[in-house]
């Protein structure tokens, strides 16, 4: 199949091109590089030993989308081209409801109007919202998510549910992720943000390769194990391999189907860190700082569904996904910006 990537260069995006190119598909980028750069474009085809086509685009330009369908005619398309940023997204809500909404909303006209009927989606598990019990099932209504990004996976969500609903050839898949880390083994490719990383685990990562001082730790006295707040981390290669049994998936059947893709099993804070301090030898020195705004205290996902339906199961444990970072992080310690390795 030739599958197109909305937002394949990025963090997910790049491991997911080097899992389908692995397994015979045929992988078409699109990207505007707002969050990603070309090398890494370079270095997933150096993993796979095959090229992708790639074309520097922004997925919100209908005339541009429906110019590369053309030329390169697609199976399925994986959206994952978003501004992912918790914080920015309540300081600038407009951009992230125009840039994710938008960038949908193009996708699907473009697929109307050339008969492209495959669609899966990055959405998160921030839509099962607060109100939610754990560990989150697909089948839970949503909740009243914390930020404006999750209401735009939230939205998204239902535009994408409204249009199968209105066009009985269409099939969605939307993944719900819960909290992606780790990299390709390869330690070419992996998680490059931009500025302060917001997230737990490139924080760790920056700490031990000497770009930051010390970790701040948000909160030590919720209401678990050793008081810090608990997820369920997912080696980002066992979630590109989600996409590909989701591509499947899509082709065979027509509707709309959610799945949690998770390990199903938590982890707090302080046992990501010294995970890490194991898998890396290097220890990360950490403070107790007050809690982050909107932070759930814990929440992981029933993976049940995934494993029933997709025949998926996240096999990597929390110290390879440690390992595959630190791998990454020492071998690229300024990202891509340190250019070809
Ligand atoms: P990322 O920022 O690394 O990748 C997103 C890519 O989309 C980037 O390469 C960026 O340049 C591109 N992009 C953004 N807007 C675009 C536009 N208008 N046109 C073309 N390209 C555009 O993020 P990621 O971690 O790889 O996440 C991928 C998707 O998964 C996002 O939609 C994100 O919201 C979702 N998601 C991520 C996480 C996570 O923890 N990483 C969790 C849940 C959901
Ligand atoms: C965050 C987002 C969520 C998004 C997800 C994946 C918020 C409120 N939520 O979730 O919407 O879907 O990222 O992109 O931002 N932590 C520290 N110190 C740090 C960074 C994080 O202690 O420097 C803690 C956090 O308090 C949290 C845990 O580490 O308890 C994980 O944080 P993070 O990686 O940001 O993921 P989420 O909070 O799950």
């Amino acid at each position: 199949m030739r599958i197109l990537l909305a937002g394949g260069a990025g963090y997910i995006g790049s491991h997911t091109a080097v899992c389908l190119l692995q397994a015979g598909h045929d992988v078409t980028i699109v990207d505007n590089y707002a969050n990603s750069c070309p090398e890494a474009v370079r270095r997933i085809e150096q993993i796979a030993g095959r090229k992708a086509d790639c074309f520097q685009a922004d997925v919100k330009d209908r005339d541009t989308l429906l110019r590369i369908f053309r030329e390169k005619p697609v199976d399925c398309v994986i959206h994952l081209a978003g501004l992912k940023a918790v914080g920015e997204s309540v300081r600038n809500p407009i951009e992230y409801y125009r840039n994710n909404i938008d960038t949908t909303l193009s996708l699907l006209e473009v697929m109307r109007e050339t008969g492209v009927h495959d669609f899966v989606f990055s959405s998160s598990a921030t839509v099962y919202g607060e109100e939610n019990p754990i560990p989150y099932l697909e089948t839970m209504k949503k909740g009243s998510c914390s930020s404006p990004y999750g209401w735009t996976k939230s939205m998204m969500e239902q535009i994408l549910t409204d249009a199968a609903a209105a066009d009985p050839e269409l099939s969605v898949v939307l993944l719900r992720y819960f909290n992606p880390i780790g990299a390709h083994p390869s330690g070419l490719i992996g998680e490059d943000p931009q500025g302060i990383p917001n997230n737990l685990m490139p924080y760790i990562a920056q700490v031990a390769v000497g770009r930051r001082e010390h970790l701040t730790i948000f909160g030590d006295d919720y209401d678990t194990p050793d008081g810090t707040c608990r997820r369920d981390y997912i080696h980002v290669c066992d979630l590109a391999e989600g996409h590909r049994l989701a591509v499947e998936y899509a082709h065979e059947h027509r509707g709309v189907e959610i799945f949690n893709l998770g390990t199903g099993k938590p982890c707090s804070v302080l046992e990501l860190v010294h995970a890490f301090e194991e898998a890396s030898g290097v220890s990360i020195p950490y403070v107790i700082g007050p809690r982050r705004d909107g932070d759930l205290p814990q929440f992981w996902a029933n993976a049940d569904k995934a494993r029933a339906v997709l025949g998926w199961q996240a096999g990597r444990g929390i110290g390879e996904m440690c390992r595959d970072t630190w791998n990454w992080q020492k071998n690229n310690p300024e990202g891509y910006r340190g250019g070809r390795i």
